[in-house]
């Protein structure tokens, strides 16, 4: 068994997931479609058209699934809060029917010992919000205020570790640049304005989460990577601190107080829609931070390419998994310690991290996904390593507890511990949720862990 003796003794071992991607249910108790809803219903935006209609239907089977976290013996669940359902609408009326439904999944993890992680945006922009302009405008970083003080108001009495954005640079670059993610736009303008109002809707959320639940722990979700330079070429070289800012500094240093790298707003050339005072909000002081990691990113200049100017090669150790993603778990080792050696960032959670591959129900009725459990347990090594060297994280959520819907990829990938049937909506523990369970447990008993 993988020794994970380094791992603080309060390590927490969790699961995450996220609202569109599980919960279905879109038009319950007083939901208005937000900009995913949009985007999977536009014809080829989503492989095999699928959408989050019904997704886990977690909505309605949300016991269950406490009772698999409870089974695999997880300390914490990450998940995210839809502010479609809990502000639905551009009136700012907030609707409790939506807010009861994180009421009573609380609850029902606080009964089973897990605990709660809520994120209070991945992804689900409000429809209503996106026809008023979306991240590109400021008032959308004001409404997102408005909604995390009415869920700071109702959950902050249970609720103690919030994040409130996960992976700002997916709903900036991916889904403002890139299109591949709603709302699908590929304007540079819109998108280094959105990362700007993505940065400041953080920090006026960590200030209306303070004055709404006191006592709470705030922190905020990067997906960050290692860069490597294809070559030693001094074009290469020079590429790879361009994906570096791109990928990594943009996101890291407004919040941790060093502002937007000087190198990378000139490398855009985008006006930043910031005012006097904006900066001190957006690096307002936080209990931790979120690290999301995948996999490195291999570099080379292209210089005719659009800004940032480089282009990402296929990495080269020859197992992937079906994203097709690298895997290198000293990746996650190396952000660990920059974190926490070169930013100083004292409490790190790995917020997400895990695999896909095509799992397939055995006639035994069993999934096999070694190919998985073995991911996990590697990369919990390399977080044991980054513990060894003074970076310890201190907690880690395998990306995911169930099997989703995998944004842009649809159902096709499958990233979960268990396996759902979505026909059936039959819920399996694969190999890899078992081997996480015995993992845990033995750290439980053997390293001393009480609870
Ligand atoms: C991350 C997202 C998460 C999931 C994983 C595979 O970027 O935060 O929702 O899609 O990737």
């Amino acid at each position: 068994m993988t020794d994970l003796s380094a791992l603080p003794a309060d390590f927490l071992f969790g699961a995450a997931t996220a609202a569109y991607q599980i919960e279905g249910a879109v038009d319950a108790d007083g939901r208005a479609p937000s900009i995913w809803d949009t985007f999977s219903h536009t014809p080829g935006r989503v492989a095999g058209g699928d959408t989050g209609d019904t997704a886990c239907d977690h909505y309605r089977r949300w016991p269950e699934d406490v009772a698999l976290m409870g089974s695999l013996g997880l300390d914490a669940y990450r998940f995210s809060i839809a502010w479609p359902r809990v502000v639905p609408l551009a009136d700012g009326r907030v609707n409790q029917a939506g807010l009861d439904f994180y009421d009573r999944l609380v609850d029902g993890l606080l009964a089973a010992g897990i605990e709660p992680f809520p994120t209070l945006y991945h992804w689900d922009l409000p429809q209503a919000q996106q026809d008023r302009g979306g991240w590109p405008v400021r008032s959308t970083a004001e409404r997102f205020a408005e909604y995390a003080a009415a869920v700071g108001e109702r959950l902050g009495d249970r609720v103690t570790h919030w994040a409130t954005l996960n992976e700002p640079l997916c709903s900036a670059w991916i889904g403002h640049l890139e299109g591949t993610m709603a709302p699908g736009l590929t304007d540079l303008t819109a998108a280094v304005r959105a990362s700007c109002h993505l940065h400041l809707a953080h920090g006026l959320a960590v200030r209306a989460l303070r004055a709404t639940a006191p006592g709470a722990r705030i922190g905020i979700v990067n997906n960050l990577s290692p860069i490597e330079p294809a070559t030693d070429a001094p074009a290469d070289l020079a590429a790879a601190v361009r994906a570096d800012g791109h990928v990594n500094r943009w996101w890291l240093d407004p919040v941790l107080g060093r502002g937007y790298p000087a190198d990378m707003r000139a490398e855009y050339g985008v006006d930043l829609p910031l005012r006097d005072g904006d900066l001190e909000l957006i690096a307002a002081p936080l209990d931790w931070l979120g690290l999301n990691y995948y996999f490195r990113q291999i570099v080379a200049d292209d210089p005719h390419g659009p800004a940032p100017r480089f282009r990402q090669l296929p990495g080269p150790n020859p197992r992937h998994t079906a994203m097709p993603w690298e895997v290198h778990a000293p990746g996650l080792e190396e952000l660990l310690v920059r974190l926490a050696h070169d930013y100083g960032v004292r409490r790190i959670f790995v917020t997400e991290n895990g695999s896909a591959y095509p799992d397939t129900v055995a006639p035994d009725g069993a999934v096999h996904d070694p190919e998985r459990a073995d991911y996990l347990q590697e990369h919990l090594a390399a977080c044991a390593r980054a513990a060894a060297r003074g970076a310890a994280p201190a907690g880690y959520f395998a990306w995911s507890l169930l099997d989703n819907f995998e944004w842009a990829y649809g159902y096709d990938k499958r990233f979960g511990l268990v396996h759902v049937d979505y026909p059936t909506q039959r819920r399996t523990v694969k190999t890899s949720g078992r081997r996480y369970a015995e993992l845990i447990a033995t750290r439980r008993t053997g390293a001393g862990r009480s609870g």
